[in-house]
Formats: structure tokens, C-alpha cells, sequence
């Protein structure tokens, strides 16, 4: 059983007859996914993955396919290898497999939007980069933040994030360059690659979204945690393989946008970081559990500071007192 934020997975061998049933190869493994019920945080304009995975394994051959979309939960084929890492972990990733992503990036790139599911009345119209932030910023600010400040807004305020905290970004960062729309994966970290001898391939496609493929590379940038230095070079790989590819216009205005999708990461995580540390809390939480939470609250709010303009971040005893509050008030 895997359990990551946002399903259960069991991992299983099928029988003769399941893997009849399913079209799969008798006794291979295959991963049955439930959905958890987690607090929205990030968005799905498709909510069937199985009908994004349709698309996607037409042309990224080593993504596993979705075998049953069984409604409540799906099955999926089970790609034998080795997953880089858990969700945050750190360390370097080397440039073989940097080469991986940038390959992984222009593959998704390619696939012709045209196979893509129909997006959302409201979406913004192909190259406009700051339609896409704008749209992303309000999701985060109508979505996660607003509805979430019943349960979490003392806290929020008293870790230093206030109110008006997704306005500030706004009045801050602009994409100043068009960029063409493609598929984007928008979660590609560690525990979401499973690497097999010299091939890469990337699960987890229930967050793909049609955007400007910046997003992809910050959210991949952050989410990785890499080194500073082999970041530069992420962002090296990535315009090069693109520019190889012919995609040069997906990298127009690398160096000026990139940056604000970032910031952008920074700032809309710090909502279902701090909500998370708080959720995680046992009923009898004790103080060390008081300051494990902190220490992943502190860290969201410092990293959100510059995106968010936080003028009060409080200090630690006041994160773990806010906290206690929180837990004993809220929870
Ligand atoms: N095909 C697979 N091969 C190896 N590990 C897998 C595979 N599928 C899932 N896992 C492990 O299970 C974890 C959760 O699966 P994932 O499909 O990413 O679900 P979630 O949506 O909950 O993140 C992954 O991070 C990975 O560690
Ligand atoms: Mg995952």
C-alpha cells in the first residue's frame, strides 16, 4: 500500500482472469487508486486522470496506462523500477538524469493539444502567459485560501500571512512574455519518477493542466529541492532540449518569467503547508509534535516572505504557540 497526498494506491499482482479482464499481461502488477479525501489545494480541470492518461500514453509510451476507470477508483499499470525519492527529499539528482527531465519536458510538449480533454469555459486563451498566472492566482486565492479561512485564519494571520496576502503577488509579479499553451504535467518531483535503467518515466498525471510549460519547469525546480547550482543547470538542459526540438518559443523570456512562476510556487504553497503541519497534528499532540509542525510551517512562510511581501513572520515560539491555539481551539 503507497499513500500519497492525494490517494491510496495497492499494489497488487493480477491473476489469469483479472489481468483477462483488464487487458493487462497475466501476473504483472497493477496499482488500484483510491482517492483520499484531502482539502483542495491545487487544481484539476480534468478530473478524470483516465481520460488525460488516454492522451498522454499515446505518446509518452512508458507511462503507465490507466486499465479500469471504475468511477469511485481506477486501476493502473505498475511500472517496475525505482521511485528517486519521497515527496521533499533532497540530495543530488546528477546530470544523467537532469538530461531525463529536460527529455521528459520536450516529450510533453509535443503531445498535440488538439488529443487534449476540453479545459474549463473560463480558460485563458493560448499564449497568454499572464491570463494563465492570473488564473492560477485566483484559484489559489478563491479555492484554497478564501474557503480555508474559516478553519484556518488565525493561524494564517498568526504565522504572518494576512488576508491580503495573493493580492500582494499579484501587484508584484507580471509575466511580461507569450509563450504557447502545452500539456503540463505541474507535479514532477521525486516520488512522482520512477526510474528504470536509462529511462525515465513520470506517474502521478491527475494535476496535468493545459499552460504556459514555465509553470512545469518552476513547480519541477522547487519540488525537486535541488542544489542552487545544479538548478542553474536544470534550467540550462531544459531551454536546450527545447530549443533542439524547435520549441524555441516556449523558452522566449526564460530568464524574466521564470522566476515569477517560482515565486509563484513559494506563494501558493504556503496555504496548504501550514494547513497540512495543522491537520497533521495528533489529538494528544505533545511538544515535539508542536515543533515538527513549526518547523515545516517556518519554512513555508520564510520561503512565501519575498512572493507574499510577509512583513510580521513571527518568530518560533510564536509559530508553535499559534499552533497550540490553533489545535486546541480549531481542531
Ligand atoms: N508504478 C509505480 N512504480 C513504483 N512506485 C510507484 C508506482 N506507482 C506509485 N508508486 C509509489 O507510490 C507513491 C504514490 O503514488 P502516486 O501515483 O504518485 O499517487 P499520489 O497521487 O497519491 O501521489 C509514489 O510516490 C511512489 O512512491
Ligand atoms: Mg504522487
Amino acid at each position: 500500500m503507497l499513500t500519497g497526498h492525494h490517494n491510496i494506491n495497492y499494489v497488487r499482482r493480477a491473476g489469469l482472469l483479472l489481468a483477462l479482464l483488464l487487458g493487462a499481461v497475466p501476473f504483472t502488477r497493477f496499482k488500484y487508486r483510491v482517492p483520499l479525501q484531502a482539502v483542495e489545494v491545487v487544481p484539476r480541470i480534468w478530473p478524470r486522470e483516465a481520460e488525460v492518461l488516454g492522451v498522454v500514453c499515446r505518446h509518452l509510451r512508458e507511462v503507465p496506462p490507466c486499465l479500469a476507470d471504475l468511477g469511485g477508483g481506477s486501476v493502473h499499470g505498475y511500472r517496475a523500477g525505482r521511485v528517486l525519492g519521497h515527496s521533499g527529499s533532497a540530495g543530488r539528482v546528477g546530470e544523467d538524469l537532469m538530461c531525463l527531465f529536460a527529455s521528459f519536458f520536450v516529450r510533453t510538449a509535443s503531445v498535440p493539444v488538439a488529443e487534449l480533454p476540453p479545459r474549463p469555459e473560463d480558460w485563458p486563451p493560448d499564449g497568454d502567459t499572464q491570463g494563465f498566472l492570473d488564473w492560477l492566482v485566483r484559484f489559489t486565492e478563491q479555492r484554497v485560501h478564501r474557503p480555508n479561512r474559516d478553519r484556518f485564519g488565525a493561524l494564517f494571520d498568526a504565522v504572518g500571512v494576512p488576508e491580503d496576502a495573493m493580492a500582494r503577488f499579484s501587484a508584484r509579479y507580471r509575466c511580461r512574455t507569450a509563450r504557447p499553451f502545452r500539456l503540463l504535467h505541474t507535479d514532477v518531483h521525486r516520488a512522482n519518477a520512477v526510474v528504470r535503467g536509462k529511462r525515465l518515466a513520470v506517474i502521478d498525471w491527475e494535476l496535468a493542466i493545459l499552460g504556459d510549460p514555465l509553470h512545469d519547469l518552476a513547480t519541477h525546480l522547487v519540488r525537486m529541492a535541488y542544489g542552487k547550482e545544479e538548478q542553474g543547470r536544470m534550467v540550462d538542459l531544459w531551454a536546450e532540449a527545447m530549443a533542439d526540438a524547435g520549441f524555441i518559443d516556449l523558452t522566449a523570456g526564460l530568464h524574466e518569467d521564470l522566476p515569477v512562476y517560482v515565486a509563484f510556487e513559494y506563494a501558493q504553497s504556503v496555504f496548504p503547508d501550514v494547513m497540512r503541519a495543522a491537520l497533521d497534528l495528533p489529538e494528544d499532540a505533545r511538544t515535539e509534535h508542536f515543533r515538527t509542525a513549526a518547523d515545516q510551517v517556518e519554512r513555508a512562510v520564510r520561503r512565501a516572505r519575498e512572493p507574499l511581501r510577509l512583513v510580521d513572520v513571527p518568530d518560533r515560539e510564536q509559530v508553535v504557540d499559534a499552533l497550540r491555539a490553533w489545535h486546541s481551539t480549531a481542531r
